[in-house]
């Protein structure tokens, strides 16, 4: 049973679903109406801007009949339908987050101990169904990372990945980049350098949001990937160091890279970004592009550096981290604003051989909704 009261001489209504009462602006309600003088019967699009709306709008009339409301506006006397299922979807009555870092409802947090549930499939199972490939596309969007196997062992198949849920953002590396090193059998010792987990490229702005490593060789020994969560390692060093998360979401660091001829990619942003409602929504860190850090004031720079540190340590405990090695044809995906990876050294005869690329979550999310929205229709 659902009852409507006008409140505030019209200013606002309380709506009554299932004893829950959520109030909402006449201001609100009109701009968000769905009929079609407001909204393009096609791509839902809005019709109207904001100065179509008179400034004292408010509500004289309001009725319930089944899952319908009907509003009628004063000045204008428009009457107007809303479906009371959209009403309560987009409620926004709600208390407030007032802690910051704070993540979404979608997004898992996830350390070491979570290693037995990260999101992995076969390559051909999401490529040819729908259902397989929203259901791992809904494990990257909660854990910022997923894993494919089984996937063709050739050059280029990474975009067959891409291909999935999004477009490859080409860069100054071209649309792909090799990561191949041969080991030299003559020379045992010989070790590839491990790689601090990182993001990739936070020098640029905005940073590619996702990316893809696909193995084509791996026979050396060692070599394998690490990935980290950043939300994870942001949230640590905010309850053991409120402070240095402090610090470390209000200063902007910055970042450079002027590696090749004719570039020269500089960025400013913080290491921990967060929404200006304290939302967490990036992690920034590469040991290897930062730049000099020039805007901390002198006062607060000794503990901006102590803090820094203490992030990176947190980063390299081996209880923040999940290791795999990837194998021909297999592939990872990190949603590179979040997830950090790392390679840890190789060494012994053999080759590694893996080609990666970019591409963007705005693209992975838009995917993964428009297959649960057609799959939840065809179930009807
Ligand atoms: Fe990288």
């Amino acid at each position: 049973m659902t009852t409507v009261k006008i409140i505030e001489d019209g200013a606002a209504i309380a709506l009554d679903m299932a004893g829950v009462t959520s109030r909402y602006h006449a201001i609100w309600l009109r701009d968000n109406a769905w009929d079609e003088g407001t909204r393009a019967s096609g791509n839902g699009q809005r019709l109207i801007a904001l100065s179509d709306i008179p400034e004292g709008i408010a509500i004289q009339g309001a009725e319930v009949a089944g899952d319908t409301l009907t509003l009628t506006f004063a000045p204008t006397g428009e009457r107007i339908d809303y479906d009371l299922n959209w009403l309560l979807a987009h409620c926004y009555d709600l208390p407030q987050m007032s802690e910051k870092g704070w993540v979404s409802d979608e997004t898992i947090v996830w350390d070491a101990a979570m290693r037995d549930h990260i999101p992995q499939a076969d390559f051909n199972q999401v490529k040819t169904d729908n259902e397989a490939l929203a259901a791992w596309l809904d494990g990257v969007v909660q854990f910022g990372f997923g894993k494919l196997s089984g996937g063709p062992v050739q050059e280029g198949a990474l975009f067959e990945v891409a291909d999935l849920f999004g477009y490859v953002r080409e860069t100054n590396y071209g649309r792909h980049f090799e990561v191949r090193t041969e080991v030299n059998p003559s020379n045992l010792a010989f070790t590839g350098l491990g790689l601090q987990a990182h993001t990739d490229n936070p020098y640029r702005d905005p940073v590619p949001t996702v990316q893809i490593l696909y193995c084509l060789e791996n026979s050396a020994e060692g070599g394998e990937n690490m990935v980290v969560d950043g939300f994870a390692c942001a949230q640590r060093l905010q309850r053991e160091d409120p402070r240095g998360f402090h610090l470390l979401s209000s200063y902007c660091a910055r970042f450079e890279f002027a590696g090749s001829e004719g570039v020269c990619l500089r960025s400013r942003r913080p290491m921990i970004e967060l929404a200006p409602d304290g939302a967490l929504v990036g992690v920034r860190f590469n040991n290897r592009s930062a730049a000099a850090i020039t805007d901390v004031p002198y006062a607060d720079m000794a503990a901006y550096y102590a803090a820094y540190r203490r992030l990176g340590q947190i980063i390299d405990d081996p209880d923040m981290e999940i290791t795999f090695k990837l194998e021909p044809g297999e592939c990872f995906v990190v949603d590179n604003t979040r997830v950090l990876h790392a390679r840890k050294g190789y060494s012994g005869s053999g080759s590694r051989w893996l080609q990666g690329c970019y591409a963007d979550m705005d693209g992975l999310r838009s995917t993964h909704a428009a297959l649960v929205q057609e799959i939840v229709k065809a179930a009807e």
